[in-house]
């Protein structure tokens, strides 16, 4: 469930639904509206109208009004106990001692059972890419669906010390179908002072012919004690709902690469007064680097990409623990899944700034030209010599020049610093982050947040 919303309604103004509604399962916003950023004509997207966040807010507080007949019942930070900052920092229950943990699995409804997926197992993994995509996250309009890569699903559920029994899923007994899955991985995220273990929850999925028939929560229950049997109390994960209660709420911004066919898959609109020739060359990058020194990361540079790393993601309230491992596994380029570069020193051969994103493309729905959108999304960026604002436009020309048609980043750590100058336009959804059993006492600024699920 690491997603947020996927709302394709293009021109912000008049964006069909309002960003984070209720309605919405979504996940990143992928649209946005294609005005000139550097214009000095009234504001478009750039800014949120006055309209568009009271409409955000009015939203934000019917979903805090909503009854959540599951989440209430989980220890997870409840409405009723926002700005009540007498309770303390931490865990929210104690951990049972293992013997007490549920040995057997929850019930399913008679004609389903669970069946543990071998991320190794090619037909297993085939299965899991065909469920999802069909019928993982869309946008409101329903004009695109996530599309993970087998080799992108193999990555993020296989890091260092997984743990198969995480990898869920539910099957039609008699045809043995797979029908819903949802995802666990190990992960130490440090909260303040303190580093937690922790299980990343992600790729929640009922097939659409199952929908509101509260598979979701025996699912949630089911991964949840799995991680109980591992001696793990927390966990971190992201939606685009709102549920009881963000730790923050990011939003997705998009800097069109190929702006001539996000206008014409609908991802994007033409702005007020321009034209598609303006809008192309508005977009136009240079065609290769400028900065001495940058190149795609090795093996070799994984200590001291580590280093780096764990020196900037130190400044954030709620960030991974990265340790070498980590980094070979997350941050070490894979072709067509993960993008890491870094600049080194033409004199003195350190190490001295970093960037990286992963590769999720979508499926464009009932285009007659295109079916896929090759979306690139930032992951973690660390600059110390090179301006971030420099370090992020060659990001920028690589991404471009491996085809990518759009590159998405969160208003999440210093990336504000370089959003509206590299012109990155907001998009019209959002994306809440969640952490199980452990409550912070007050909500984060997403600048505050250091992490990046996928
Ligand atoms: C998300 C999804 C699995 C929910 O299943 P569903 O059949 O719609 O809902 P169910 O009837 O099974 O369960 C409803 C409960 O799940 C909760 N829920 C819904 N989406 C959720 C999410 N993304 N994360 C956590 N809980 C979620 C609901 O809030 C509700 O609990 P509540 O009564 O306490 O509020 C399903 O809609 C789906 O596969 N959507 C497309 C993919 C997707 O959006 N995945 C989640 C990405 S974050």
């Amino acid at each position: 469930m690491a997603d947020g919303e996927n709302n394709a309604s293009n021109n912000s103004a008049s964006s069909s639904s309002p960003p984070g509604s209720p309605g919405s399962d979504l996940n990143r916003t992928l649209s946005h509206d294609e005005s000139d950023p550097n214009s000095t004509s009234p504001p478009t997207t750039e800014t949120e109208t006055g309209i568009e966040a009271l409409a955000r807010r009015v939203q934000e507080s019917l979903s805090m009004s909503k009854r959540h007949k599951f989440w209430e019942t989980q220890p997870v930070g409840q409405f009723k106990d926002l700005g009540d900052s007498s309770l303390p920092e931490g865990p929210i229950e104690e951990p049972t001692p293992l013997s007490e943990v549920k040995q057997d699995p929850y019930n399913l409804p008679a004609q389903y059972e669970w069946s543990t997926c071998d991320m190794e197992d090619g037909p297993t993994c085939n299965e899991v890419y065909a469920l999802l995509a069909q019928n993982y996250v869309e946008d409101d309009e329903n004009m695109f669906r996530f599309n993970y890569s087998t080799n992108f699903l193999r990555w993020a559920l296989r890091p260092p010390a997984y743990f198969k029994s995480w990898h869920i899923g539910v099957r039609v007994k008699a045809s043995k179908k797979l029908v819903a899955f949802i995802t666990g991985v190990p992960a130490r995220i440090r909260v303040r002072n303190e580093v937690v273990k922790m299980a990343e929850i992600n790729f929640l999925c009922v097939h659409k012919k199952l929908r509101s028939k509260r598979l979701a929560p025996v699912m949630i229950k089911e991964v949840t004690r799995r991680v109980h049997l591992e001696n793990i109390w927390q966990a971190a994960y992201t939606a685009g709902v709102v549920l009881p209660t963000p730790v923050t709420t990011c939003r997705y911004w998009h800097r069109s690469l190929n702006p001539k066919k996000l206008i014409d898959v609908g991802f994007s609109r033409l702005g007020p007064r321009m034209t598609m020739s303006r809008t192309i060359r508005l977009y136009k990058l240079p065609g290769s680097t400028v900065t001495p020194g940058f190149r795609k990361m090795e093996l070799r540079d994984v200590p001291a990409v580590t280093r780096l790393l764990r020196g900037y993601l130190g400044q954030f309230a709620v960030a991974p623990d990265f340790d070498e491992a980590d980094v070979e596994h997350w941050l070490l380029p894979r072709e067509d899944v993960v993008d890491s570069y870094l600049v080194e020193s033409p004199e003195t051969h350190e190490i001295t700034d970093f960037c990286s994103f992963y590769s999720l493309p979508s499926s464009i729905l009932n285009n007659a030209n295109y079916s896929v959108l090759k979306a690139a999304y930032s992951y973690y960026n660390v600059s110390t010599k090179t301006p971030l604002l420099q370090l992020m436009n060659d990001a920028l020309i690589v991404a471009k020049q491996k085809g990518f048609d759009v590159f998405n980043a969160l208003d999440v750590m210093h990336n504000e610093g370089f959003l509206k100058e590299l012109k990155f336009g907001p998009g019209d959804g959002q994306l809440h982050y969640y952490l199980y059993n452990y409550r912070l006492r007050n909500p984060l600024k997403p600048s505050e947040l250091g992490l990046v699920l996928l």
